[in-house]
């Protein structure tokens, strides 16, 4: 009876170890991976990972995850072959353990079989003018996200949203369409930059959302980037006040040096 007992315990903190790590791994790989990697639905900037360890093997995918660098340097003909496959985008070394590793391929594995995805591919539509409008609203704070994340224009700024810039901790978002292309919308719906991914990570925006703010994004990312409202009074202000009295220094010298002139040789 006792015996049963443990060992009905010991299976319970088996199963309880088991679930946490699969929890973290999840989280992992929305915090690393994701922007790139669904499991199961579709290639992005990187392959589809459902089904990897029944194209590689286990040695070579953990070996991979741990330091792609070190693939690619030393010609490993799978790797180059998948860098040719994904238009010579090197999958970043993103610093993960061993343990990490093994962790994350188990989750691919566990999803792999139970047929579940994790990940999108966005939505792949021409946006409406709605769209475009519906994500210039949200961007400014003006319409709310469902998930009740914080408007972006908190913490950046682009071309015609808001009327008074906007905030200054992210960087000014007219680049980020030609630098993340088709990918932006997903990585607005699973950013992996740190800053984002703590405010995010209960809030994250549906697909629908994400879609509709990078619908707005790329359609100013064309135009020039505004003037930095806040930043651009002050800096224009020190540099009319540090002229001014640079022309003040210079013309008193100037006004010396004339007096000097003036003043008869002895
Ligand atoms: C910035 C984009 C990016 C991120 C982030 C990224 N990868 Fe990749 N990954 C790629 C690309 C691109 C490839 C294809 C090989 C190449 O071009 O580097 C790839 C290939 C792979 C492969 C080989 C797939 C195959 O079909 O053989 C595995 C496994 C993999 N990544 C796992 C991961 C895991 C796990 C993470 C998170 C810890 C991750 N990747 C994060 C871009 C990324
Ligand atoms: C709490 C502040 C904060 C909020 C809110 C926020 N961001 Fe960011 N974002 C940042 C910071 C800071 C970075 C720079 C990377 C980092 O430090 O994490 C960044 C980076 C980015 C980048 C990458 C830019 C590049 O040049 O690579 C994009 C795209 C982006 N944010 C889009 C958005 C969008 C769209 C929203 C609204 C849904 C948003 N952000 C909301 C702080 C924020």
């Amino acid at each position: 009876m006792l015996r049963h007992f443990r060992t009905t315990a010991w299976c319970l903190a088996i199963a309880a170890g088991a679930s946490l790590a699969a929890q973290d791994a999840e989280a992992l790989f929305r915090k690393s991976c994701m922007s790139c990697h669904t499991i199961g639905a579709g290639p992005k900037t990187g392959p589809d990972l459902k089904g990897v360890l029944q194209r590689r093997s286990r040695e070579w995918a953990l070996g991979f995850i741990q330091s792609p660098g070190s693939y690619f340097d030393k010609g490993d003909a799978t790797a180059l072959q998948l860098l040719k496959e994904f238009n010579n985008v090197k999958m970043p070394e993103l610093g993960i353990s061993a343990a990490d590793a093994d962790a994350l391929l188990k989750l691919i594995d566990e999803l792999t079989k139970s047929g579940k995805v994790l990940g999108s591919k966005g939505i792949d539509r021409p946006p409406t003018a709605l769209d475009i409008q519906k994500g210039k609203l949200m961007f400014e704070g003006r319409l709310r996200f469902a998930g009740g994340g914080p408007a972006c224009i908190s913490c950046h700024t682009a071309t015609g949203a808001g009327i008074a810039g906007g905030g200054l901790l992210g960087p000014q978002l007219n680049a980020a369409p030609g630098k993340y292309g088709k990918n932006l919308a997903t990585t607005i719906e699973n950013p992996a930059f740190p800053t984002m991914v703590n405010v995010f990570a209960k809030k994250a925006l549906t697909p629908e959302e994400a879609f509709q703010v990078a619908s707005f994004l790329n359609s100013v990312g064309t135009q020039p980037a505004p003037k930095k409202d806040i930043l651009f009074p002050i800096v224009g202000l020190v540099g009319l006040v540090g002229s001014l009295e640079l022309g003040r220094r210079l013309g008193r010298k100037r006004f010396r040096g004339v007096r000097k002139n003036l003043t008869p040789k002895a």
